[in-house]
């Protein structure tokens, strides 16, 4: 298991082609002694560095890593934020008729049309935005590809991006790769039970200057499970319009909710309109993770953008899932809020085994995780708890620095993810009732 800092730098080394900058031949079979036409005795060339700069900046997921170390240890995997229940029959029926009735090519490349309406009549129902289907949504490889694809299609190098920590560890590698530098807010822990996360006013306005080109806004907020009150967001609002910055935001818990917390969508504040793109997928609504549909929705100058660099990237998604993500948009208001429920009881589930076995945690709000402080077991980092915990407890959780710039932030925490069946939870339950304090 890698200790990793998603945005560490590394120091890239240079290529050595640059560096030389004269002119060789292409191979050195080429190089002919012009007197006597032998092949010239050419200096052994230093080798070149293939890869390029940008991905020396950061080093694979680590939640992707934690399921393969929960594969490698037999380990109940509350890791990766993926169900292990089915997803609803009737989209996976609706694929199924997708498939059979030959919608098995390339869709249309920013989203088939029926998707593309949906997501519109959605946000019409949910957020009271009128949205035009044809100029101002992308369907993209999940919210993932929707997020990069906008990042590519709005920075510049040089431009930075305010993202609060801990984050959702895709961000930081996101910014490095479209060019911009990545300047992290601070959420700080509940001081008691049942508090909130929070974070400083001043600290935020700091992150902001001529420089600051968007903000990367997750709520409902993985890891942490904080939801965005209005007050919090009117005043990233207020700081988008001072200092003329997009807001990005990463809304795919958005149905995820528990204890009557309401989700407000950035686009709807007064003056975000036109600066705001709402990111949100069929990923954790309708439990198919891997399907890979995702949207971003957009002003039609910035869609424009976004659908060329989508274009480019992937063609399209998955044709016969789109069609099955019009069906699953389509689904009844009741299917939501048993969604939420749902996830309430399987929170209320692990929370007391985590809690009995000495984690200290810090109750979600909305989305299917919980973070947790591990002090208690006196481990000297929080990777070294995560090792221990897959590899003699048989747990999989993710380590919290992967939340953080800087690990030390994270080197207290980790992180569950309880969107599983109840036996799992059960069997999770009873393998930490193992760990000692
Ligand atoms: C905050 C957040 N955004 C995006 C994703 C990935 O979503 P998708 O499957 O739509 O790419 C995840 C997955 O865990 C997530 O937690």
């Amino acid at each position: 298991m890698a200790d990793r800092t998603p945005t560490r730098k590394t120091k890239a080394k240079k290529s050595s082609s640059r560096a030389s900058g004269s002119r060789k031949p292409k191979s050195p079979l080429l190089a002919k002694n012009a007197r006597n036409g032998a092949p010239a005795a050419t200096k052994a060339p230093t080798p070149k560095h293939f890869l390029s700069d940008k991905v020396g900046h950061f080093t694979e997921s680590v939640i992707r890593e934690m399921t393969r170390q929960a594969m490698l240890h037999g380990a109940v995997n509350l890791a990766q934020g993926f169900p292990d229940f089915p997803a609803p029959a009737e989209i996976k029926q609706a694929a199924q008729q997708a498939v059979a009735a030959d919608v098995n090519q390339y869709a249309i490349t920013w989203g088939a049309k029926n998707l593309r309406n949906a997501i519109a009549r959605q946000m019409q129902v949910w957020q009271g935005i009128t949205v035009e289907p044809e100029k101002e949504i992308t369907v993209c490889c999940g919210s993932t590809e929707a997020m990069i694809s906008t990042l590519l299609a709005v920075c510049n190098t040089g431009d930075e991006v305010v993202i609060f920590e801990p984050f959702y560890e895709n961000y930081g590698p996101d910014s490095v790769l479209s060019g911009a530098k990545p300047k992290f807010v601070k959420l700080r822990p509940p001081k008691e039970e049942g508090g909130e996360w929070t974070f400083d006013e001043k600290e935020l306005r700091r992150a902001f200057d001529r420089h600051t080109k968007a903000i990367i806004l997750n709520t409902p907020n993985n890891p942490t499970g904080k939801v965005f009150t209005r007050a919090e967001l009117e005043l990233i609002r207020d700081l988008c319009l001072e200092f003329d910055v997009l807001a990005i935001t990463d809304e795919i818990y958005e149905h995820i909710l528990y204890e009557g917390t309401e989700h407000i969508s950035m686009v709807t504040l007064d003056g975000m309109r036109d600066r705001t793109v709402t990111i949100n997928g069929m990923s954790k609504t309708y439990s198919v993770t891997g399907w890979r549909v995702g949207w971003a929705v957009a002003p039609e100058k910035i869609t424009n953008a976004i659908r060329k660099v989508h274009d480019f990237l992937t063609v399209g998604a998955p044709a016969p899932l789109q069609e099955a993500g019009a069906a699953a948009l389509s689904l009844p208001a009741e299917y939501y809020g048993k969604l939420a429920e749902g996830y309430r009881v399987r929170r209320d589930h692990l929370m007391p085994a985590l809690t009995a076995a000495g984690f200290q945690c810090f109750r979600p709000r909305g989305a299917y995780y919980v973070m947790t402080d591990i002090s208690a077991f006196g481990f000297k980092t929080d990777v070294a708890f995560a090792r221990h915990l897959v590899q003699e407890i048989g747990v999989a959780c993710v380590p919290g620095s992967s939340f953080y710039r800087d690990p030390r932030d994270g080197a207290r925490q980790v992180r569950f993810a309880f969107c599983k069946k109840p036996e799992t939870l059960d069997e999770a339950a009873r393998r930490l009732a193992k760990l000692h304090r």
